[in-house]
């Protein structure tokens, strides 16, 4: 079922929201070549209960985190691991949810670690612009699949490749709602969006092949390829006239 959050239901989102963005930038500070994804994570603990909210990944379905750090190849839900050391030259993606008075926040960004190949740039401006290219086209009345198709050209035209076995959602009182939101699609095809509908908007784009396959932690989804992937997510509000981007 999607659901349409009231007034009140959104300013709650926005403040869940705000302290995954202020969470992210406190790792952005911080991240650099020798630290463990662990201390990241811890990073993300300490942000996210420091402000009075609830690392919304921790327990959730068995995850033993409350970030999902995912380096170069791994695609996302990275686990921490307090003896994996990160490195210069890796590009390093921190998915990061919180629950604020019932409410969820999710948002994801990709970081580079010092000084890193020209690919992995283009990889990680490409990923976060296809989601702003998905942006927009959105407002009240137009469909999901027309935002996949934003999202997927402007990767393919740029000569990247979107995951398909995994998309973004519905977000609000569960951190995963109705309804799927696809990474691709075809322009007029799908559900139409209304005003108060919340949705997480998470292209992850690969630099070679879109096949991706888990690990045998049953968590970490990696390119078949072994080639890099980059993941960049903001939880959005629909309008009637556009969206409000709720973790920016
Ligand atoms: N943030 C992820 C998403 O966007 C979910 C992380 S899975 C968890 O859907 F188990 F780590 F919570
Ligand atoms: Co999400």
């Amino acid at each position: 079922m999607v659901t349409i959050k009231t007034a009140e239901e959104i300013a709650l989102m926005r403040k869940a929201n705000q302290i995954v963005r202020d969470t992210l930038l406190a790792v952005e500070e911080k991240i650099k070549a020798g630290m463990t994804t662990a201390q990241v994570d811890r990073i993300v603990h300490d942000y996210i209960t420091k402000c009075g909210a609830t690392p919304s990944f921790l327990g959730y379905e068995g995850y033993p985190a409350s970030a999902c750090v995912s380096i170069d190849e791994e695609v996302v839900h990275g686990i921490p691991d307090a003896e994996r050391r990160i490195e210069e030259g890796q590009i390093v993606s921190v998915d990061v949810g919180s629950i604020y008075k019932g409410y969820n926040g999710d948002a994801a960004r990709t970081f580079a670690i010092g000084e890193i190949s020209a690919e992995k740039r283009r990889l990680i401006d490409v990923t976060k612009q296809s989601f702003f290219e998905g942006v927009k086209v959105l407002k009240a009345g137009v469909r999901l699949g027309d935002l996949g198709h934003a999202i997927q050209s402007y990767v393919e035209a740029n000569g990247f490749s979107v995951v398909r076995a995994l998309c973004g959602h519905g977000i609000g009182t569960d951190m995963h709602e109705d309804p799927e939101v696809l990474n691709f699609g075809k322009p007029g095809h799908g559900l139409r969006l209304k005003a108060g509908m919340t949705i997480a908007i998470e292209p992850m784009v690969n630099a070679g092949t879109y096949q991706v396959y888990m690990r045998d932690n049953g968590w970490t989804v990696v390119t078949a390829d072994g080639r890099p992937s980059a993941h960049y997510e903001n939880t959005v509000a629909i309008t009637e006239d556009g969206v409000e981007i709720l973790s920016l």
